[in-house]
């Protein structure tokens, strides 16, 4: 079926579901975990519930509808997701609630078996490719009372036309590819999100423009392999496997795309993540260098320092084209800043390899470092290695890497005191009511005193003191 009928049809749904909730007041509660691309299908599905008439509530023992959209990147999500799901055994004898699970960790076959022998209460399990189908199984569940499991395994379309609910109104993050194709061999993406596609330039811009006209301010451009955009389906057109209809004649990668996004008006600020380093061509670089609204900061994931790590991760790059890489970049982006993900205890990583990865880090000094120590994936050929890391070595590895990063950030962060920054103002620090926060270009977290008229605009701040993860700053001139 197309991909537009198929939306059509859960529109009716939703028409359906709400018909039903009309006379109630019904609450939902929606949990997330993992990555921003997560937190995008997240804001997804809110836009589908509070369609249908629940409002949201962050206390999940009062909802009537309970969602988890899980993670599987690392095993401590799992942990996260079956302490939750005991708590609401009583919960929902008492209530009644609806339990709905969806997400990468659905994908898992051992995982859904685990929740139907030992968590039988669950009422939806949904998987990455039937986020969509939400409403219709909601409807199922309402009127059919009985228990629904709803995972494809299948490769990923494209739902255009869904409703969405932001999670807020200064930055929009807009998914441009579902998907990847690369592999690596410690990573269970590829298996639970399927192969790379990428969404059609038109719809892209389409999104871009209406988030503009709402006011929002910054774009996050997500995807695996953003810099990929558009790779599988120019091969498909030139291979003669897809019917070349014209419409990618102005655009056709990722770089001509944010050429395109800086033009839209309103927009003051675009991000994107994640990049692959091997895709990093220099039609990019140059887009980046030459776009006055794309942000002077890349996330660059390293994984490993050591090219012998880097060719069993199957990550295709060497130490080397890494830093040559950083090299180009900075040599090409003046104020370029980098950050970056590291995964310690790898299969086979030796004293030597970790070593390499602590070279990297000292070499590039980035501006901020994700660190996580391997977690084994069922069904990833790094769980079928040998020579796996004891877990006391790879705690003392991610030590010694925190060590020295927060050192380097420190040293960093000291380099920002007494400068001036232009700081897109987000909203109320969480912390501390009475102070504003907000973001420099290189992504860093300000908070400063101000009125909260200046939500939304780009503000000058000269940078006071440092604290570790955010600075602290005052307006320039009282304004
Ligand atoms: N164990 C630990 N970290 C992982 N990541 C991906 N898979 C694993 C794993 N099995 C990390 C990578 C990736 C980030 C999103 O999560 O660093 O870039
Ligand atoms: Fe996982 Fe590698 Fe794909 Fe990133 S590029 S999602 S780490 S397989």
């Amino acid at each position: 079926m197309e991909t537009s009928k198929e939306i059509k049809i859960q529109k009716e749904y939703i028409n359906k579901v709400k018909e039903l909730n009309k006379t109630k007041r019904l609450q939902y509660s929606i949990l997330t975990m993992g990555c921003q691309l997560n937190e995008n299908d997240s804001e997804k599905l809110c836009g589908m519930i509070e369609e249908m008439k629940y409002t949201k509530t962050d206390d999940f023992t009062e909802a009537d509808l309970v969602i988890f959209n899980t993670c599987c990147v690392r095993e401590n999500a799992e942990d996260k997701l079956f302490g939750k799901l005991g708590e609401l055994k009583r919960i929902k004898e008492k209530k009644g609630t609806i339990i709905a699970i969806g997400g990468c960790m659905m994908q898992e076959k051992h995982i859904t078996k685990k929740i139907h022998t030992s968590y039988p209460y669950v009422d939806i399990i949904f998987g990455t490719h039937t986020l969509h189908k939400f409403p219709e199984n909601l409807y199922k569940v309402l009127e059919e009372k009985k228990k629904l499991e709803d995972v494809l395994d299948i490769d990923g379309k494209i739902y255009e036309g869904l409703p969405i609910k932001r999670n807020n109104n200064i930055q929009a993050s807009i998914t441009i590819m579902n998907g990847c194709n690369n592999f690596c061999s410690y990573c269970i993406v590829p298996y639970v999100r399927g192969r790379e596609r990428s969404r059609k330039p038109k719809d892209i811009i389409k999104e871009v423009e209406q988030v503009a006209k709402e006011g929002y301010k910054e774009i996050m451009l997500l995807g695996q392999n953003v810099n990929s955009y558009l790779r599988v389906e120019m091969q498909e057109i030139k291979e003669g496997k897809m019917e070349d209809t014209g419409e990618y004649k102005e655009i056709n990668s990722f770089s001509k795309l944010l050429r395109k996004i800086n033009e839209i008006d309103g927009i003051e600020r675009i991000r994107f993540v994640s990049p692959h380093p091997k895709d990093f061509t220099d039609d990019v670089i140059e887009a980046i260098a030459d776009c006055d609204k794309v942000c002077k900061q890349v996330h660059l994931p390293l994984q490993s320092g050591s090219s012998n790590m880097l060719k069993t991760m199957n990550r295709k790059y060497t130490k080397e084209q890494y830093l040559n890489l950083v090299e180009k970049m900075k040599s090409k982006i003046p104020n370029l800043t980098l950050s970056t993900d590291i995964i310690v205890g790898f299969a086979g990583e030796s004293e030597e390899d970790f070593e390499d990865t602590l070279d990297v880090v000292k070499k590039v000094k980035f501006e901020q470092v994700f660190m996580f120590i391997y977690s084994r994936r069922v069904g990833t050929p790094g769980d079928k290695m040998e020579n796996q890391i004891p877990e006391e070595i790879k705690h003392k590895r991610f030590d010694k890497l925190k060590q020295l990063v927060e050192s380097q950030i420190a040293q960093r962060n000291q380099e920002y005191i007494g400068s001036t920054q232009k700081i897109l103002v987000e909203g109320k620090s969480k912390n501390n009511q009475e102070m504003l926060t907000g973001r420099t270009d290189s992504n860093k977290v300000v908070i400063f005193e101000g009125s909260k008229d200046l939500i939304g605009s780009i503000i000058n701040i000269k940078i006071i003191s440092e604290h570790m993860w955010y600075l602290k700053g005052e307006k320039i001139n009282g304004k």
